[in-house]
């Protein structure tokens, strides 16, 4: 069996655990989904697209919020000589994933470990990992309302302006949804604390794959929504009302695949806006 553990986080302020929501109910409905055919088609056809766009063997690969394991299984076939080292905090789905690489052999069990984790993890060593894979993701906050503690610490006062301002634009509201700008706002300092975490696991040049769902192209997404996405991702390169957010990631490419994986967004929202069409965009970004 690969390398495993628990790595220990000492996070600041109230800790909220997902693994409750993510060990139960939430992680036998999220296992259900990523076994469907829509799934296991897009798990293919993401770690074909991940092969197809780097060369050589990368000497480490960080699949963030692994799940159980079904694209980090599946990388670990195509990258052959890589070591793979798969993160999350739900027990469940990681025994999962564990069961899932013991089909694999040996050699390639050997190459992957798993580490039981609360993200985003500032504590921990950071691996310098050429790869971070981060797909369909559905994080929930490791803090309950102490959030404005992580956000001082880690991120800092031109993030959280920053953040302010982008929830409560808009380029016009009509046929969107309703917002709440409270709710957008901690979302968007959430996404970019998981970014800066990503970026630590990252050595320098190193590349981030996020596979996210999806219902247009990046350059059809309006303008205000397209800000928000860099600024969470860490790629926004200009001034935001006065302010200038730090910029972690340059994007290389953005690609755009029709899925019915968009389900499992209205499964969880019941948001008619999230129903019909729509898929998944896989945006590879150079670490800065
Ligand atoms: C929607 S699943 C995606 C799993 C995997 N990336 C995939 O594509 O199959 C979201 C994953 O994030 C994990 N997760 C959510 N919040 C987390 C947190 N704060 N810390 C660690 N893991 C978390 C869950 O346990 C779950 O495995």
């Amino acid at each position: 069996m690969g390398l495993e553990g628990t790595v220990g986080s000492t996070p600041p302020g109230d800790l909220c655990d997902p693994v409750a929501n993510y060990g139960g109910r939430l992680g036998k409905w999220w296992f259900a989904r990523a076994e469907n055919p829509s799934h296991l088609y897009a798990y293919r056809q993401i770690a074909n697209f991940i092969r197809a766009s780097l060369r050589g063997s990368p000497a480490l690969i960080v699949d963030y919020a692994c799940g159980a394991g079904h694209l980090l299984t599946r990388l670990s076939i195509r990258f052959p000589r890589s070591r793979l080292m798969g993160l999350d905090r739900s027990a469940l789905l990681l025994e999962r994933a564990r069961r899932r690489m013991s089909r694999l052999g040996d050699p390639a069990v050997r190459r992957i470990a798993l580490f039981q984790v609360l993200l985003p993890d500032f504590v921990s060593r950071r691996p310098g990992a050429d790869i971070a894979v981060y797909s369909f993701p559905n994080m929930l906050p490791p803090f309950g309302k102490s959030g404005s503690i992580w956000y001082r610490r880690y991120l800092g006062p031109a993030d959280v302006r920053t953040a302010a301002v982008l929830a409560r634009s808009s380029d016009s509201d009509e046929g969107h949804r309703v917002e709440d700008p409270e709710r957008v706002q901690a979302d968007l300092l959430l996404g970019r604390l998981i970014s800066l975490n990503l970026r630590g696991l990252l050595k320098r040049g190193g590349t981030c794959f996020r596979v996210e769902y999806a219902k247009a192209r990046r350059h059809e997404l309006r303008r205000i929504d397209l800000m928000r996405v860099a600024f969470e991702e860490g790629s926004l390169d200009m001034e935001v009302n006065g302010s200038i957010s730090d910029q972690w990631f340059r994007v290389l490419a953005s690609s755009y695949f029709r899925s019915r994986v968009m389900e499992d967004v209205y499964q969880q929202t019941h948001d008619e806006q999230d129903s019909g069409g729509g898929g998944y965009v896989i945006t590879v970004l150079r670490a800065l």
